[in-house]
Formats: C-alpha cells, structure tokens, sequence
C-alpha cells in the first residue's frame, strides 16, 4: 500500500445550511488541533474537505464536478475528503464514481476525521456514516476563534419527514445538545469575540434540556440564560418548525431585549391539500395564527420563510394560494425553490411530477412578490434610528458593512471596527440593503 505524506495545510468547503457552515468550522478547528494549517487564500492544500449538501439536485452534481477540478498546480491530485449530507446519502457511490476521493464522512462522525486521515494516509480508503449514540461534540476541540457573528448548533436532526426532503435521511432523529454544554461553547465564543450567536437546528425550536436548577426547558429558557452573558449582545435562532412553536419562545421576543426581532418560519406552499400532501401537518390557517401572535409579542419582527413551489400535483389555482400566503405574510425576505425530486423521499415517485416551464414560471410570479416585499419592508426602515453589529469592511474606503437587528445588511462610513456596535441613522434602501449615517456623525 503506498504511504501519502501527512497533509500540512487544509481547506474546508462548505455548501449548504447554516449548519454545514458549523460544522465546517468545527472540522476546520479539529484539523488545526492536528497542526495542519489552513491553506493560505488562491494556494493548492494537501487536504481538501467537501462538506455537500444533499437539499436540492443541482447541490449534489456539483460535488462530482468540485472532485474533477480539485488538481494542484502540479496536476497532482489533494487528499479529498467528501462530508456533510451527500456523503451520508450517497457514501457508497460516491467512492465508486470517484476513485480521487480518499475518504467519506457523515455530519455525525466528523469528529474521526484525524483518525481516517490516518488510515488514508496507509493507501486506504475509509468511510464513515455511522450515526453514533455518542455525540460527536464531546470529541471536538474546545471553540478558541469567533468573528463577531457566530452559530452555535443546539439541536441537530430531524423527525418531521416531510415527503420531499432528505434531511431526515441524511441528518438523522431529532437531538437537543446539553444545557450546559451549550451555555459553555456560547461563553467561550463570546470569549473570542463573539458578539452575536446564532443558535442553530434543522427544528431549532424543538430544543429542550435541563437548565442549572434541574427544570426542563425549551428554546426561551436557553435564550435567557445565554442573555446573561454579559458581553454577549444579540441572540437567534433558526430554522423553526410552525409545529414545535411555544406561546413561550413568542413570548420571550417581547421581553428579551438582546433576542433579534426576527423570525425564520418556512410554510413552503399557500394550500391545505398540497401542505398534507408535504406532510407538513400545519395548514395555512394555523402558520398565518403563528405569524399573527409573533407581530402581538413584537411589532416590529420581520419575518421570514421558504416557499417550494410545482410540488407533485400542485396546480395552478393551488399556486395562487401561496401568492395569498405572500399576501398575508409581508415578508421582510424569504427563501424560494423549484421542487426538486430526491431519490428515496416519498414525493419523488407521486404522480402529477409538475414540468420544469412550469415550475420556472411559477417561481418567477412568486420571486417577484417576494422582492416587492423586501423592497417595501427596507423602505420602511429609512428615517429609523437603530443598532448595526459591525461585520466587515465594505467595498468603498472607509467603508462597514453590518446587521441592522432584522437582519438587513447597512453600509456606512464611520470610524469604526469589526465588532463594534454603531448606532445609525438609515438613510437609503435597496433590494437587499440599506444606507445609513452614524448618529455620532449626525450630532456633530
Ligand atoms: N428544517 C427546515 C429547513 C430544511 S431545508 C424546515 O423545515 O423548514 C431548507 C429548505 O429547502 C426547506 O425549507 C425547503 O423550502 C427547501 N427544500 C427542502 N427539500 C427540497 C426539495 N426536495 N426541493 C426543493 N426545495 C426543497
Ligand atoms: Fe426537511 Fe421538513 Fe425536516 Fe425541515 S421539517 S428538515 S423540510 S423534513
Ligand atoms: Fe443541505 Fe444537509 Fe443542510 S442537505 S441544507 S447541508 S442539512
């Protein structure tokens, strides 16, 4: 068996969720405790980490084409490591279609990834989509980098099977993290600069545990007890699921300053039949309710949601629906896809398959309903006063980009710092972001 010398620097792609995005920095991190370096941006790595996403067709052909274009400069090949829900979904074939990569890793078992880059390293290749009992996060290294936004996932898995999604494939059952280990990873990232998180889950607010007193509590009880941080300045969270939502996490948007007025609830279609036929056990009556009591709790939450649209059988008057739905909503933005059938999930084999022209059609109705709301709710921001979490440089000299607390993206010129917390006056609106003047700048 021929020997690979041990990788020296790596680089870790992540496509997908939020939480592919976590898990990319926790192998990031994990590899780094091995002394492998991150590759330094536009050089070749030794080791290559594809951490896919399995969500959508056209996610899962681009893998196999990243594989074809991985060369070096010298046209040697990287170890590459295949992750993340194509891996889990698609392990086997994977190594078959693809003889370059040397190993496969569910998003339950990274935590070996030290351990098969050694095997790797002996010529072997190695898979791993074992979803063990044991949570991979007791293996992980301790969190020591944070920029100043961060995600922290609380709650992995799925157990909502709704007809046309992998995620409970691929992710596996619904299972909250420890109270404590949560508040602990949340400290340390506040510790390295984190002045923002992100709780993260693929049904976030079906999180429960067992705070410090030994009581049971679900999201609300986790959010006040991260807001006790003190240096911690913003809380949110996503995705939710309309049924696993509490009067008390609603409840917890009007009295807990530091939680962000803003709500990422997918309805995905506008009518009842289809909305069964999804296996989404809410019907539009009872998600619009949610909405309703979210805007009593606080009035100024924006709201955001998925929308699939030519699910199997959907006709065009059912489309209509989900026009209504926009309708009823007013979203500040939202996420919108053409139904794209995956192998194994009950929808791909149901009859009325909607064609491609419609599909196309469809999403562009729904799209352009979508951008006069985005439009109009950031034109209602001009004129307001609020706080920006200082993310990065902009283009222009002098520039900052940051978060408004609704998540809109506000450009300025001030002295300022990543990190910091500005105070601005919004000046100007766009499709997806907003102009703003610093109060400090305004007084003077
Ligand atoms: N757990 C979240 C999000 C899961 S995936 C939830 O339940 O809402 C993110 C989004 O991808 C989904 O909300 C859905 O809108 C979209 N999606 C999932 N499977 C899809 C499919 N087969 N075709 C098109 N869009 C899909
Ligand atoms: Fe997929 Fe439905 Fe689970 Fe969301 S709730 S991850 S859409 S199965
Ligand atoms: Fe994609 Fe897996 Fe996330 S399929 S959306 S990476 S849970």
């Amino acid at each position: 068996m021929p020997t690979i010398t041990a990788p020296q620097t790596y680089r870790v792609k992540s496509f997908g969720c939020q939480m592919n995005v976590y898990d990319g920095e926790r192998m990031a991190e994990l590899l780094a405790e091995q002394g492998i370096a991150p590759a330094p941006e536009g050089e070749d790595a030794d080791l290559v980490v594809l951490n896919t996403c399995h969500i959508r067709e056209k996610a899962a052909e681009k893998v196999y084409s990243d594989i074809g274009r991985l060369r070096r400069a010298d046209g040697s090949s990287p170890l590459i490591a295949v992750a993340g829900c194509v891996a889990q979904a698609e392990g086997s074939e994977i190594m078959r279609r693809a003889p370059a990569v040397k190993m496969v890793v569910g998003p339950q078992a990274y935590h070996r990834l030290p351990e098969m880059i050694r095997e790797a390293g002996e010529g072997r290749r190695v898979t791993d989509t074992d979803m063990p009992a044991q949570t991979k996060f007791d293996a992980l290294p301790r969190r020591r980098k944070s920029g100043p936004s961060a995600f922290l996932t609380v709650q992995e898995g799925c157990d909502k099977f709704c007809t046309y999604c992998v995620v409970p494939y691929t992710r596996g059952a619904e299972v909250s993290r420890p109270h404590a280990a949560l508040v602990e990873e949340a400290k340390r990232l506040v510790d390295a600069g984190a002045r923002e998180i992100t709780l993260l889950g693929q049904n976030v607010n079906a999180w429960t545990g067992e705070n410090a007193k030994g009581h049971s509590v679900g999201l609300e009880g986790l959010i006040r007890d991260l807001a006790a941080i003190p240096d911690l300045a913003r809380i949110r969270y996503t995705t939710s699921h309309p049924n696993d939502m509490t009067q008390g996490l609603i409840d917890a948007h009007g009295d807990t300053p530091k939680l962000m007025p803003f709500l990422h609830l997918p309805v995905q279609a506008g009518s009842d039949r289809v909305l069964k036929a999804m296996n989404r056990s809410h019907t539009v009556d009872s998600y619009l309710a949610i909405l309703e009591r979210f805007r009593a709790a606080r009035p100024d939450i924006a709201l955001s949601g998925d929308f699939i649209v030519g699910f199997p059988g959907e006709t065009d008057a059912e489309f209509e629906e989900t026009l209504n739905v926009v309708d009823a909503a007013r979203y500040a933005q939202c996420f919108s896809f053409k139904y794209s059938p995956r192998p194994g999930t009950p929808a791909a084999t149901m009859d009325g398959q909607v064609p491609a022209e419609v599909m196309s059609e469809r999403l562009t109705r729904l799209q352009a309903a979508l951008m006069r709301d985005s439009l109009a709710f950031n034109a209602r921001a001009v004129g307001k006063t609020c706080e920006v979490l200082v993310e990065r440089k902009g283009k222009l000299p002098g520039q900052w980009v940051g978060k408004s607390p609704w998540l809109q993206s506000v450009h300025f010129s001030a002295d300022a710092e990543i990190g910091q917390i500005v105070s601005v006056e919004i000046t100007s609106s766009a499709l997806t972001s907003l102009g703003a003047v610093p109060l400090a700048m305004l007084a003077a």
